[in-house]
């Protein structure tokens, strides 16, 4: 009779979980962290206010941007220490002066229907986006710009977002004696450290080291492995890793656990069920 029970009791269960759909985040969307990497950038100019629009009409969970800093003090989001490659001027970020870098055109280089994109400031971006979706903050090559943090200090506490349980705010960066300055200026906010390449063989004691002053190990994907996954949770961060490009990169990345996907293409990463 136990048995017949038992066998009752595990078809019902195998037949409902043939029909449960997968559990899906407030926003309809699958809960892997959903990051448009300098926008939409796959679909827009990358750094400008219309590849951030997209972003946010795309549900992304969070934009990423690059900021960086000008010859007058102004933070600016833009991704090369040069304008050359991402608008029709020549030179240096921090040879420019606010005024002079916002007359060039950041958006005809991707096409046409982009032609007199900005380059926005940072504080134009928090204040279009705070609240409506969530940002991640990359301080870009901050060793040619002294002074950079306490100005992203300065205008997130202006605005109170250097509040705890902000939720949605995290700051980032290659450079990791800035990452260390930015949170000791701003504890209350996750910092994570990004790491490329070179550091494949990262060990638990770097990790254990990071976990001091970061809550996120960001590596390129191609340094993902189900072990690297599992020692940065084990050492207590969180792990979002770029910069995909296409399905597959997605697919994988997903199957390897990570919390995050740093995406051109938001679509490919809302393709995903929860994974229980
Ligand atoms: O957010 C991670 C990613 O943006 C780091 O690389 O060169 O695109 O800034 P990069
Ligand atoms: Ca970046």
């Amino acid at each position: 009779m136990i048995r017949k029970l038992t066998v009752l009791a595990l078809s019902a269960i195998f037949i409902m979980s043939m029909f449960t759909v997968p559990a899906l985040a407030s926003n309809g969307q699958s809960e892997m962290v959903n990051v448009a990497h300098r926008g939409a950038s796959g679909h827009a100019p990358e750094n400008t206010m219309a590849a951030f629009e997209k972003a946010f009409e795309m549900k992304a969970d969070y934009i990423e941007i690059d900021v960086q800093m000008t010859r007058d003090g102004r933070l600016v989001a833009i991704h090369d220490t040069t304008v050359n490659r991402t608008t029709n001027g020549n030179g240096f970020v921090g040879d420019y002066t606010l005024d002079e870098i916002q007359q060039l055109d950041a958006g005809s280089w991707f096409g046409e229907e982009f032609a007199g994109e900005q380059i926005p400031t940072f504080e134009e971006i928090i204040d279009e986006y705070r609240g409506k979706i969530g940002i991640l903050i990359e301080l870009k090559s901050p060793e040619l710009y002294p002074g950079m943090e306490e100005k992203v200090t300065e205008a997130l506490t202006q605005r109170n977002m250097h509040k705890p349980n902000n939720g949605k705010i995290i700051i980032q960066s290659f450079n990791h004696e800035s990452v260390q300055q930015s949170k000791e200026l701003l504890p209350n906010i996750p910092h994570g450290v990004l790491a490329g390449v070179t550091w494949a063989d990262v060990t638990d004691e770097q990790l254990a080291q990071f976990a001091t002053y970061a809550d996120f190990f960001n590596p390129n994907m191609n340094i993902v492995t189900d072990d690297l996954v599992n020692r940065v949770h084990f050492a207590g961060m969180e792990i979002y890793a770029y910069t995909v490009r296409t399905q597959e990169q997605a697919d994988n990345l997903f199957e390897r656990g990570v919390d995050g996907i740093i995406t051109d293409f938001p679509e490919y990463v809302y393709r995903h069920p929860v994974k229980n």
